[in-house]
């Protein structure tokens, strides 16, 4: 047997176990597909609150701790500052990488990070976690098997109704920006996954904080946020995102799509984070495609462990996507 297709117990580190660290390490635990070796955070509560789900895991001061030790790949969700130059330490310590998003704060970032995985041939991976949803499987299928006729108009929602509760979002230095990093990066991700890295041109913008528009997003992090673009040449796509909006709900959370021939839409149900549908639409009547009630949090962490596993440690060219991902949020914040 090709020793290559052999399935190996990958070994794992985390660094960062705060909310979403300790999240996604629950859930890796939960699939017994790895060896949690070790983990690393500062706040000493929440490390030792991880070790619930990996009691044999080695509690170490630093990521340069972590990456001196044998591991095969490091899961990294600290502050989003943090992001870039902690993959790109792992990655030249020839450890595969899966990283929370935003990879990086800007373009720049994101591409360094990428051409180094690609150079170390290493496997890098981010946590876009709605790529998973069997919701937006559901829309996807649709979009590619053509039946939408020529699609001319898409619509790209996320609002959360109550806003990050940790002061580094606020800081534009430590998260990059605001709910368009935080949130808007899902919905730009999915536009480039969906269609395969499109052409993305026209983008305008207006960011706003506290009900006034930002000048200078250097200084200030958006709370609401609404863009325009043009996805293909044909495609005219809206996005809107926001923090703390009065939205009568916790979220309002959609990823629309119309053709000529019809429309597809994915959209959380009655305001929840976790609860989606996707529904067909034909004129007027509607068919849903996708119910909920999964649990799909975890997945592309437990995916990219998956892969680490089953194909071992080398780059995948998905990664590129991120870059044309962050080149359309740098153009959203009218970067460069
Ligand atoms: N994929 C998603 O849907 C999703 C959801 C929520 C958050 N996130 C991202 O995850 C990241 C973390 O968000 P959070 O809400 O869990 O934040 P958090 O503040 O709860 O967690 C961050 C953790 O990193 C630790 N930390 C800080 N500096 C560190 C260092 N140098 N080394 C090791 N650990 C360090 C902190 O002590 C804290 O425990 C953010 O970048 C955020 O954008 C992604």
């Amino acid at each position: 047997m090709d020793e290559t297709l052999v399935e190996r117990v990958p070994k794992l580190g985390f660094i960062g176990v705060g909310w979403i660290g300790r999240n996604r390490l629950e859930a890796i635990a939960k699939e017994n597909i790895a060896d949690i070796k070790a983990i690393s955070d500062p706040n000493a509560e929440y490390a030792e609150e991880a070790l619930q789900f990996a009691p044999n895991a080695a509690l170490l001061p630093s990521l340069d701790a972590l990456i001196a030790t044998d591991l095969d790949g490091v899961i990294i969700a600290t502050p989003s500052a943090l992001h870039a130059a902690q993959s790109i330490e792992a990655i030249e310590k020839g450890k595969a990488v899966f990283c929370q998003k935003p990879l990086g704060r800007n373009a720049e970032e994101v591409k360094e990070v990428v051409q180094k995985a690609m150079e170390n041939d290493v496997l890098l991976s981010v946590d876009f976690s709605y790529r998973f949803t069997n919701g937006i499987k559901a829309l996807k299928a649709v979009l590619d098997s053509d039946e939408l006729g020529e699609i001319y108009g898409g619509n790209l929602v996320f609002h959360n109704a109550y806003g990050p509760d940790k002061s580094w979002y606020f800081d534009p230095k430590l998260a990059g920006g605001g709910c368009v990093m935080d949130l808007g990066v899902h919905l730009v991700d999915l536009l480039v996954w969906l269609f395969e890295n499109p052409e993305v041109t026209e983008v305008s913008s207006q960011l706003f904080s506290k009900g006034k528009l930002i000048v200078n997003t250097d200084q200030q992090v958006e709370d609401y946020a609404v863009a325009q673009m043009l996805v293909k040449g044909s495609i005219a796509v809206q996005m809107a995102c926001s923090w703390n909006l009065p939205a009568g709900v916790d979220a309002v959370i959609e990823v629309s799509f119309y053709g000529t021939k019809g429309g597809v839409s994915f959209k959380n149900v009655n305001g929840s984070f976790y609860d989606f549908i996707t529904e067909r639409f034909d004129g007027t009547s509607r068919k849903a495609i996708s119910t909920p009630g999964e649990n799909w949090g975890g997945k592309a962490g437990v995916h990219w462990a998956e892969e680490l596993a089953s194909k071992g440690n080398s780059f995948n060219p998905e990664a590129y996507n991120y870059v044309k991902s962050a080149e359309i949020l740098d153009l959203i914040y009218k970067r460069g």
